[in-house]
């Protein structure tokens, strides 16, 4: 934030809330029913294409609790796929050992072995899928990053190839924001991408769902390669907005972050019911009832519609 508390105007996070608040919903009614939120990813149905995020450390917001195994329990009551990000084995495990669906992403270390141990051990522990965010190689002044004093790399597509072998889980690159690695992640033999900017790490990101089409059409022929998204999506339009671009499901981080810290378990199952009410009634108001029925076709910007050529 500048002095007078206004975004700066490379802030990728302001951007990203400008272009999916510039977008808008075209009503569908005669026929329209009340809409099913049943999804599959990767073969395995949930209840809704709202996902937890890939968080970590949340010890620094919230130290009476174990907000990650908050928000893991609350994907479980509400048949979500939960998400984590870094952690080490021990704080990973527990999550994992709970037997709720989970995907772990692991950092882009510069210690590799570390890399093939995390996937080794979440396979033995039973995660669902594994991830890699490619977004968080850098820091901001150029160099690779160090988070939480481990140093980062860069990661090319043949390091990238060896750990999509090294399991039998499916692999999702976390942090795509191009063609270009989009086609990447095809080529290592990852199973799907999220399409996202980490909460605005590089600054003047293109908003995810500015991309979010071109990257569905370059995959689109990719057989069972599934293309998620998150940053900065924050209710249930923002979630109908991603899907009719083409997201399969959504990540939802910290939109729920005061609902978590404050209220647990209970305050995320409150938050994302919430969300799934508005994504249902914007299904009923678009004629749309299933998830597959929400097409660009439905969204405006500018005066015009989104499909138009
Ligand atoms: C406190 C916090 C911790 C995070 N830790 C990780 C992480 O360890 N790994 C990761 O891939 N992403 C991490 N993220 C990024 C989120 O997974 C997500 O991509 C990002 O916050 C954008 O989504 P949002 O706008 O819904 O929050 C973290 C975000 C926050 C706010």
């Amino acid at each position: 934030m500048s002095e007078n508390n206004a975004p700066r105007p490379s802030d990728a996070n302001a951007i990203t809330r400008q272009y999916l608040d510039s977008i808008l919903i075209e009503e569908r009614l005669i026929d329209a029913q009340t809409a099913s939120l049943e999804t599959e990813i990767f073969g395995t149905k949930f209840c809704t294409p709202i996902m937890m995020p890939a968080f970590s450390h949340l010890y620094r917001y919230q130290k009476e609790r174990n907000a990650m195994m908050d928000y893991t329990l609350a994907a479980k009551e509400l048949g979500m796929l939960n998400w984590v990000g870094m952690g080490e084995n021990d704080v990973i495990g527990e999550i994992l050992d709970t037997g709720i669906q989970t995907v772990r992403v692991i950092k882009p270390y510069a210690d590799r072995d570390k890399i093939f141990d995390q996937i080794a051990f979440s396979e033995e522990h039973g995660a669902f899928a594994l991830g890699l965010d490619i977004d968080h190689i850098f820091g901001n002044n150029g160099e690779y990053d160090v988070v939480f004093g481990e140093l980062m790399t860069r990661q090319t597509v043949d390091d990238l190839r060896a750990y999509v072998n090294a399991t039998k889980l499916p692999f999702v690159i976390k942090g795509v924001l191009s063609v270009t690695d989009a086609l990447k992640s095809v080529e290592c033999g990852a199973r799907g991408i999220l399409v996202s900017h980490h909460h605005g790490r590089m600054p003047f990101a293109i908003p995810p769902l500015m991309i979010l089409p071109a990257i569905c059409e370059a995959v689109r022929d990719v057989e069972g390669f599934e293309v998620f998204v998150d940053s900065g999506i924050a209710s249930g339009a923002d979630v109908f907005k991603s899907l009719a671009l083409g997201a399969k499901a959504v990540g939802v981080g910290r939109a729920m972050m005061p609902a978590l810290l404050t209220d647990g378990t209970e305050g995320v199952v409150s938050c994302v019911t919430g969300m799934n009410q508005e994504l249902k009634t914007l299904m009923g108001y678009t004629g749309c009832a299933s998830l597959s029925e929400i097409r660009p076709e439905l969204l405006w910007k500018d005066g015009k519609p989104m499909a138009a050529k």
